[in-house]
């Protein structure tokens, strides 16, 4: 069985992440979403919110899985016996990073490959940031975040929208 895993913070999970969950499900016989607990951040989702909005935005694909995951990324590739790390590419700017990290882990552990998915042009410019900047300040989220999920993310993000949900 080939396991392939997506690892990110997700904070929150965009439309970005989705295309590129959709296609790496179609490569692998099991796909999972893997969400970094990260002691040296404070997301603005917790990690049982951001697995949530994903498990809600990954229903309809049947060979993924979303988990939490602590420490090192290879320890948990280990641990889930998978071999191939997924990471989407928007744009240059993300190639150092990114280099970086893969020829890290494939330091840290030879026999794990990282491969790259270039994002679909329309999503190159989004980013979980991005969204909570413009969700904020009450700009519409809806193309940036999957259908499902835009509702709640507003809600945690913009005071007045969820005090107007709750009032209707
Ligand atoms: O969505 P992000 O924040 O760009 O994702 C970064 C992530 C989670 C893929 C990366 O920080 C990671 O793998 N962290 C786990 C710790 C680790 O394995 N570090 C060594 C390789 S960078």
């Amino acid at each position: 069985m080939k396991i392939g895993v997506y690892p990110g913070s997700f904070d929150p999970v965009t439309n970005g992440h989705l295309d590129i969950i959709e296609r790496a499900s179609k490569i692998f016989d099991k796909l999972i979403v893997a969400v970094l607990v990260n002691p040296n951040k404070t997301p603005v989702f917790d990690i049982e919110e951001r697995v949530e909005l994903l498990k809600e935005t990954t229903e309809h694909l049947p060979n993924v899985e979303v988990k939490a995951f602590k420490g090192l990324l290879i320890d948990f590739m280990k641990q889930e016996n998978a071999k191939v790390i997924v990471k989407g590419l928007r744009a240059v700017s993300d190639f150092e990073y990114e280099f970086q990290m893969a020829l890290l882990n494939k330091k840290l552990e030879p026999s794990i490959e990282t491969i790259f998915m270039m994002t679909n042009s329309k999503y190159s410019y989004l980013s979980s940031s991005m969204v909570k900047e413009v969700a904020r300040f009450g700009g519409c989220i809806e193309d940036l975040v999957p259908e499902k999920i835009a509702k709640k993310v507003m809600k945690k993000l913009n005071k007045k929208y969820a005090e107007t949900e709750e009032n209707k």
